[in-house]
This record gives structure tokens, C-alpha cells and sequence, in this order.
């Protein structure tokens, strides 16, 4: 069989992989994939049947799959589902795993999910949507509570500013809805009530028909740095939150017991909605972000049309079911056929970033920051066996190989028989890579979060 994963982040590179693991699964095409994926060194195997294919645009992308006669095509992130990738590709008789764009909507429009959510009773924090900053400030002003001001469409898993105090509110909301930060994805905001808790993402694949939740959930580490790094938290103006900085499964809260309370309480009314009410033959990934607070309530944060990305590098790991057989069970409408299986390791994925680097002009703080790009990596070679690094914001470059090209890098995920043990590797291998900061004197500008799992 030949797949096709669409994108080209480390979620995507791990998608890829993940199908080349497959049984059923000869070539995969990563397109546009990133030419990290020539560079792997999974440590198991030489990843050859992995192959590049530079196409963007999505006609050309079904034409490549006609001409190859790919078998399913998996579309990784959500700006292409956004896009209608999905709707073009099964126009063209192409077999794939991801929603339609309108269903894609459950992602770039929070305001459309968190109606849909309060209609059918599903918990979740306070909220208002506003599409005028004026009025939105006077609600911050007026409420007492902290909040979280989310821009209303698509950025990056940066949309979502927290904040302490009601001039933070102000600033993030003049951010969105004023300098146009994420651009039109800033046209409304919602504030939505701050909650504390523990924080959690589940995964849930859908077939139009069947729903297989996942029964293994991860943490994602969101804010830019540990809370120990005063300083880098005093430079930046605040601990920002980011797409994810690292990872790790299974998440401490792991239990049968709540994993049937969030397939009772969530799960379920969800997917009853989507399927009966709203009528969509939703097929893919619905990715559920929650807060479990002190009191043991759990809470929707937010609602993505695909997976986690860091948790998708964690749970890939651990998830011993084929995944070609999931994806076909997802375009097929066999899900109810597939059972998951799960090894019993554990794993820590720690995102390397670009740090503080040296611009032509001053410095780059480094991610979320400004950054620099075109850092050669190094150290690859020195990665033990049996460590999966994958690839996110790299490109390759004639003289130095693989540069840096992105904020966040690379993700090396580490498994063991215990997450401290996984932590452990992850640390003692990142610390073998390096980022070459050619504008200073080649010091290494690489970036990580040393409390990932702890
Ligand atoms: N890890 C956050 C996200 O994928 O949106």
C-alpha cells in the first residue's frame, strides 16, 4: 500500500513514519514534507521507504496520488483541512483521513465550537465573543476574574493568551483584534474564564459512523519556559504560551475510571451532535483539550480537527496498533473493527527550539520570540539507538547540511519502562545536539524546557 501524509511539521514527520511502521505500508510520500526526514536516524531502522514530494499546490497534490496510485492520503495539519484539501482530494476518488473543510470549522471558528458545546451541555469555562475591541475590553474590566483572550480563528497554537491582570487582557486583546497579530484570524476574540487544573489532551478518531477514543491521553507543555526561568519569563513579558515546548505520555491522570468519564461526559454528546444534529460524515481526528480542575470537573478548552502536536510524537510511540489499519478503518467506516493496542512504555518528547541567537543587526530572543534561521545542527549522529527524533522547522542547505529553519526544531522523544527513565534519556540526548550560531563565534543557540514530565 502507498500513503501520502500531507504537512511538514514534526507531527507530520511522525505521521509518516508511523504508516512506514505499517505491515501493510511500502512507500510513504511526505509532501511538502521537510528534508529533515532524509536525515533520521530512528534508531530501528533506515527510514527509505520515506520519500520526499515538494508539491504544495493541492490540485497537483491529487494528480501525484492518481499517477502513484496512492492508497489513502492523511492529512496532518489543519490549515490544509481548513483550506478544503480533504473536499478537492475525495472530488478526484482519493481515499483520505481528515475532515472537510466545513468540518474544519470546529477548529477555526472557537466561537462556532463553544456555542455548539454550551447547546448541548458540554462543560466548559465561561465565555463571551466579541468582534469589537472596545466592548471586549469593558467586559475584562468588568468581570473580576482572570481570563483568557483566544483569537477566534487559526494561529499556530498561539491564540490563546492568559492572562493575570486585567491590563494583560487589554494587551492581548489590542494584540488580536487591533495589530492584527494572527492577522483575520483576530476579527473576533473570545474571552473565556481562566481555569486552573491540570491540563490534558484526548484524541478521538472518527469514521463518519464509529467513534474510537483513544484510551491514553498526554500532556502538553504550552508555556515558553519552566517557571523556574525568571529571567527569560521577565525578558519576554510573560511565561507566553507557544504551539507546545515537549510532552509527555502517559499523562499522570491516565485511569480507566476517567477516561470513560471523558468518553461519557465529552466524547459522546460531541459526536452525537456532530453525527445526528449537525448530519457531518465527520472522518478523522478530533482532538479534545481539557482542564481538570481541583474540584475533579473537567472542562473543554478548545476543540482541533487533527492531532496533537507534540502529544501525536508521544502517542505514535506508544500506540502498537497499526495505523494504516486505523486510517483505513477511518475512510472505510470500520473503526468499530479496530482495536487499540498499547505498549507499556513511556515517553518524553522535548522540543528543541531556536534560543537567543546573533542577528546581522542586535540579537533574536529566540522562539516564541523573533529567532534566527540557518543554524547548522549538529550532533545527530550521537543520538543512541532506539530514540525517534523528528523534524519540524529545519531545511537543508548546500554547504551545511541541515540548518535550522523554524522556531521550534526538532522533537526528540524518548521511551522507558518509566517516565522518569524516558526523561532521562530525552535530557541526556538533547543536550548532544547543537545549533551553530555562525554570528557568534559558533556558540550553540539551542533552546529546551528542562521540566518536560516532571
Ligand atoms: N499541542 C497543541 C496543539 O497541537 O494545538
Amino acid at each position: 500500500m502507498k500513503v501520502l501524509v500531507y504537512g511538514s511539521g514534526g507531527r507530520d514527520h511522525c505521521l509518516a513514519d508511523k504508516y512506514g511502521d505499517s505491515q501493510h505500508v511500502d512507500k510513504v510520500f511526505f509532501c511538502p514534507g521537510n528534508p529533515g526526514v532524509l536525515y533520521t536516524s530512528k534508531g530501528h531502522s533506515e527510514r527509505k521507504l520515506i520519500e520526499l514530494v515538494n508539491l504544495r499546490e493541492f490540485e497537483k497534490v491529487a494528480d501525484f496520488c492518481i499517477e502513484q496510485g496512492v492508497d489513502l492520503v492523511d492529512v496532518g495539519s489543519e490549515n490544509p483541512l481548513g483550506e478544503g484539501l480533504i473536499d478537492l482530494l475525495n472530488s478526484r476518488g482519493i481515499q483520505t483521513v481528515g475532515p472537510k473543510q466545513e468540518y474544519a470549522s470546529l477548529e477555526s471558528d472557537r466561537a462556532f465550537t463553544d456555542d455548539l458545546l454550551k447547546r448541548i451541555g458540554v462543560p466548559k469555562p465561561e465565555y463571551r465573543v466579541f468582534d469589537d475591541p472596545e466592548k471586549a475590553k469593558a467586559y475584562v474590566r468588568n468581570i473580576g476574574y482572570q481570563v483568557v483572550v483566544k483569537a477566534n480563528g487559526l494561529a499556530a497554537g498561539k491564540g490563546a493568551i492568559v492572562c493575570d491582570e486585567v491590563p494583560d487582557a487589554i494587551e492581548a486583546i489590542d494584540m488580536i483584534m487591533v495589530e492584527k497579530s494572527f492577522g483575520d484570524s483576530g476579527n473576533k476574540v473570545v474571552i473565556e474564564e481562566r481555569k486552573y487544573g491540570t491540563e490534558l489532551s484526548f484524541f478521538v478518531y472518527l469514521d463518519g459512523k464509529h467513534a474510537l477514543p483513544l484510551r491514553m491521553f498526554a500532556q502538553d507543555y504550552k508555556p515558553a519556559f519552566d517557571t523556574e526561568d525568571t529571567e527569560s519569563i521577565e525578558k519576554f513579558g510573560g511565561n507566553l504560551n507557544t504551539g507546545g515546548t515537549g510532552c509527555y505520555c502517559p499523562h499522570k491522570l491516565v485511569s480507566p475510571w476517567l477516561v470513560n468519564r471523558i468518553i461519557k461526559e465529552i466524547v459522546n454528546p460531541t459526536v452525537n451532535e456532530i453525527y445526528n444534529h449537525l448530519g457531518w460524515q465527520y472522518k478523522g481526528v478530533l482532538y479534545f483539550g481539557l482542564n481538570l480542575d481541583p474540584y475533579e470537573n473537567l472542562d473543554v478548552f478548545e476543540i482541533n480537527v487533527r492531532h496533537g502536536d507534540p502529544e501525536w510524537e508521544v502517542l505514535a510511540r506508544k500506540l502498537s496498533t497499526d495505523l494504516f489499519e486505523i486510517g483505513m478503518g477511518v475512510w472505510e467506516g470500520k473503526l468499530d473493527q479496530v482495536k487499540q493496542v498499547w505498549n507499556n512504555q513511556c515517553y518524553v518528547d522535548v522540543i528543541a527550539m531556536e534560543g537567543r541567537s546573533k542577528a546581522s543587526k542586535g540579537w533574536n530572543k529566540g522562539y516564541p520570540g523573533r529567532y534566527g534561521k540557518g543554524h547548522k545542527i549538529l550532533g545527530l549522529d550521537e543520538i543512541e539507538r532506539g530514540i525517534a527524533v523528528y523534524f519540524a522547522g529545519v531545511d537543508e542547505n548546500q554547504e551545511k547540511g541541515l540548518v535550522t529553519f523554524g522556531g521550534r526544531v526538532l522533537h526528540l522523544v524518548a521511551g522507558d519502562k518509566t517516565l522518569e527513565g524516558a526523561r532521562k534519556k530525552a535530557y541526556r540526548n538533547i543536550k548532544r545536539l547543537s545549533f551553530v550560531d555562525h554570528n557568534n563565534n559558533d556558540a550553540n543557540c539551542l533552546r529546551f524546557r528542562h521540566t518536560i514530565g516532571a
